[in-house]
């Protein structure tokens, strides 16, 4: 059990990026309702998880981990959660071909709903309003109304994750993600992409391998897991009274648990020393995301770490790192070191997006595709140059057909990024780039594994 640790001792530290709900009665309300509410996970699941992040800790394994910036209840739909799952599925086919690595598979999805913002209010002409922080906060609108923090907002997001999460279960086990699927999976508008023709090859391939097995008597009667995948759930642990509510103890260990999904994350935002946040989740068992941006002090990660990871468990803690093209050099290996230095068992994933971001002539925000790339790139030089793992991958993407990032093999330009551009919030890569992402992974993993045979030979 966590020293000093109950579901609210959050509440004496300090809390940034939290809404001020001008109603206490109805979130004390919302906040009871949901406490009652099925646990969306079951802690023996995300223990699973850990298991798994522990073998990417040790350079067994790769995560992938990606979806939405920000879920929205107006984009709620099957086609988008199934479009989204699918295109993490297809990325995992290629990683998993290129590196004979397994791919621990995390969506940013069924509950990723809350924002943090740089600033507390937004401006227009002479109106100033509070900034929108996610559906699961206020609304979008530019209104005074829309704009007010709901905590009933609370509830509709809890139930639209347990639908969505719902219908990724029934996905990844009930058929969809069986491997016979995989030429199947290929979407319309790849098509167009010279990706496409690379991924038909893999899935040719594939097809070809599951042909042979099946003529040795290894099928999906013989060996289940062919049937199906296992799929993990994940977001931005901010709306700490939401978490909180949604925190169980475990009747098997009497551990506690944020069952609001299997892994959650602190942003760069809420990553600082004496944060509400990281006090919540010392005391959860989930594994934990934490992300890394160019203001991080290595020994103040250090010290925060003996806090979220004091018996230093392999899979509790994933460093997610964020620096940008141009600045990863700089930072990346100083922290490399200090985490060798110490012996801590942590995942290193490349979130190549946060760093990233700037703003197109036509005033959209915006991301270019080659420094997502020359980012992960970087991210698996640093790692090389170390003797360390290049664990895995935290992309913003989406199975859409949507233009918000600029470049890719079917050149998004500046003036096309309106054509569909349609994010709650950050930019994201469509499923186009996300599949060519996934190949030049591939090649990372693949040169890192002859390394590693050249080394053990
Ligand atoms: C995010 O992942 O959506 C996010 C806000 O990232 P960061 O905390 O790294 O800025
Ligand atoms: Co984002």
């Amino acid at each position: 059990m966590t020293k000093n640790w109950t579901t609210e001792s959050w509440k004496a530290f300090e809390a940034r990026q939290l809404p001020t709900y001008p109603d206490q009665a109805a979130l004390s309300a919302a906040e009871a309702t949901l406490s009652n509410y099925p646990p969306l996970v079951f802690a023996g699941e995300a223990r699973d998880l850990k298991t798994e992040l522990a073998q990417v800790s040790a350079g067994k394994a790769f995560l992938l981990q990606g979806g939405d910036c920000a879920e929205s209840f107006a984009d709620f739909h099957p086609n988008t959660i199934r479009d989204t799952f699918r295109v993490l599925l297809q990325m995992a086919v290629v990683l998993t071909y290129a590196s004979k690595l397994p791919v621990v598979k995390v969506g940013r999805m069924a509950g990723q709903f809350a924002k943090p913002r740089s600033a507390d209010m937004e401006t227009k002409g002479d109106v100033s309003l509070p900034s929108y922080r996610g559906d699961i906060i206020n609304d979008i609108a530019f209104t005074s109304a829309s704009r007010t923090p709901d905590p009933e907002r609370m509830i509709r997001a809890y139930s639209q994750s347990a639908a969505t999460l719902n219908l990724l279960r029934a996905f990844a086990q009930g058929g969809y993600a069986n491997l016979h699927q995989v030429h199947r999976w290929t979407l319309d508008f790849m098509g167009r992409s010279p990706w496409a023709e690379k991924f038909q090859s893999v899935a040719d391939r594939i097809g070809d391998a599951l042909d042979f097995m099946a003529a040795c008597g290894i099928n999906e009667n013989t060996v289940p897991q062919l049937k199906g995948t296992q799929f993990f759930t994940s977001h931005e642990a901010l709306l700490l009274p939401y978490e909180q509510a949604l925190t169980r103890q475990d009747s098997l260990t009497g551990d506690w648990y944020d069952t609001s999904a299997h892994m959650l994350w602190i942003g760069d935002r809420t990553r600082f020393e004496g944060s509400a946040h990281v006090e919540f989740l010392r005391g959860i068992g989930n594994p934990i995301g934490l992300k890394c941006g160019p203001s991080l002090d290595p020994d103040a990660l250090l010290r925060m770490l003996d806090i979220l990871d004091p018996n230093r468990e392999p899979g509790r803690i994933t460093l997610i790192t964020r620096y940008g093209s141009d600045k990863i050099e700089q930072h990346l290996p100083t922290l490399v070191r200090a985490i060798k230095r110490e012996g801590r068992p942590v995942v290193w994933s490349c979130d190549p997006m946060h760093g990233n971001v700037i703003s197109a002539a036509n005033g959209l925000k915006t991301r270019p595709f080659d420094r997502i790339l020359s980012e992960v790139r970087s991210f698996f030089a640093v790692h090389r140059a170390e003797g360390t793992h290049g664990g895995g991958i935290h992309a913003e993407m989406t199975g859409l057909n949507v233009t918000e990032c600029t470049g890719g093999a079917i050149d998004i330009t500046e003036e096309g990024l309106s054509a569909r551009y349609e994010t709650q919030c950050d930019p994201r890569l469509n499923a186009g780039q996300s599949i060519e992402l996934a190949f030049l992974l591939a090649d990372m993993l693949n040169q890192e594994m002859k390394e590693r045979e050249q080394v053990a030979a």
